[in-house]
């Protein structure tokens, strides 16, 4: 018997099964031996990488998702310059709303403008269903990607209803979430309906992406932070549950992630995924408990430490992999995206430094 990778053993010398699949990060998220713990960075593609930025010169955010060439390279770079363990598609979770026929813009340096913000009924009957022909350059661009990749795994990605519906209720970034949350209390029934028909936007976005064939999703509900854990029981939950639910039989891992979730870490746990996104202010030890045994966590490095002398980093690193030896499997991630100020070279530090430390 010949051991290939940790816990994976194959028999009379035969090859053990490679590909995605039994990639470092499918099986830590699948809460598997690993022979290192694997790590990549959410919004790892984008603008902390020069090479980024010359790509995207005179191309519009939305423009750029859709030219699948385009989007095929930018989701390579971070792969090849920082060696992690797995890429994430360049995208971005309004794209399948403007498929949906939403006028929008993403507006460099504020994020999504949308032209008429959805408060009524009849809004929410504006957003129509979407199916794969509306997302076909989606499937171009991630079969371009897998084609490209080899064993290193694609994430595909959707944004969660409520941070969605946030985006469309408030025309905009906001941060009180005020008249996201004024629809939701004033009016249950609209808030459901938007919610329910952005979680029909979301599984098609997520199945084409599957069926391209992305190695793992991750539902992406940045913003979940802002409700109490009764509103999010009673407001969101049910709309995440049913979007995961739905990607149960897909093979895939499921990762949940939102921001300043610590009190709904154990309600985000139960939505089903396979595993849960945890922000800095949440040791990952601590997370866990919360969470439960079942799921495997991710996370959970502040962003601003990469501006901190390297020796704090390193510190930061090695705690966090401490913290994760006792959780049941660790992806490792910042707690939120890179930072575009960010410098490329700490991240590429940071790869090797959780693969050297935490080999078995
Ligand atoms: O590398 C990756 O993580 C993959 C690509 C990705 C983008 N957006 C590209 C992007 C992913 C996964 C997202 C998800 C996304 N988009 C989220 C959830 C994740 C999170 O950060 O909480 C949210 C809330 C959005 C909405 C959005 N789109 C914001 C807030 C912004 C930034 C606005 C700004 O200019 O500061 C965008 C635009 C966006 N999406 C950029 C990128 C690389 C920047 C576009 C540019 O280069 O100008």
């Amino acid at each position: 018997m010949t051991t290939t990778i940790a816990g994976n053993v194959s028999r009379g010398g035969e090859p053990a099964p490679a590909g995605p699949a039994d990639s470092p990060f499918v099986r830590a998220c699948r809460r598997l031996p690993v022979p290192h713990t694997p790590v990549w960075f959410m919004r790892q593609a984008g603008r902390s990488l020069p090479e980024y930025r010359e790509l995207r010169a005179g191309v519009p955010m939305l423009e750029s998702c859709r030219r699948p060439e385009l989007v095929h390279e930018i989701t390579m770079q971070p792969v090849r310059r920082h060696g992690v363990d797995a890429a994430i598609l360049f995208s971005d979770i309004v794209v399948p709303v403007a498929a949906a026929g939403i006028d929008l813009e993403i507006v460099p340096g504020t994020g999504p403008v949308v032209a008429e913000p959805v408060r009524a009924a009849a809004d929410v009957d504006r957003i129509r269903p979407i199916d794969a022909a509306d997302l076909s350059f989606v499937d171009e661009a991630v079969r371009l990607l897998v084609a490209d990749l080899g064993d290193t795994p694609l994430i595909g990605f959707a944004g969660a209803p409520f941070t969605l519906a946030s985006y469309l209720v408030e025309g905009g970034p906001s941060r009180t979430h005020v008249k996201t949350k004024a629809l939701m209390y004033g009016a249950p029934e609209i808030w459901h309906a938007l919610c329910a028909r952005l979680g029909d936007i979301t599984e098609e976005f997520l199945r084409v992406q599957v069926n391209a064939g992305a190695s793992a999703i991750q539902l992406f509900d940045s913003w979940a932070g802002a409700l109490s854990e009764a509103d999010y029981r009673r407001f969101v939950l049910p709309h995440s549950t049913r979007v995961l639910a739905s990607l149960a039989d897909a093979g895939v891992p499921r990762i949940h992630f939102g921001v300043g979730t610590a009190e709904l870490l154990g309600a985000m746990g139960e939505a089903g995924a396979d595993v849960v996104g945890v922000d800095w202010r949440t040791p990952l030890d601590a997370a866990t408990v919360r969470i439960g045994p079942d799921r495997a966590v991710q996370g959970n490095l502040d962003p601003c430490v990469l501006f901190a002398p390297w020796p704090v980093v390193e510190a930061e690193v090695r705690r966090i992999l401490a913290e994760g030896e006792s959780t049941p499997g660790h992806v490792f991630n910042l707690g939120h995206g890179v930072l575009p100020e960010t410098d490329p070279d700490v991240l590429t530090r940071v790869v090797a430094l959780v693969h050297e430390a935490s080999a078995r």
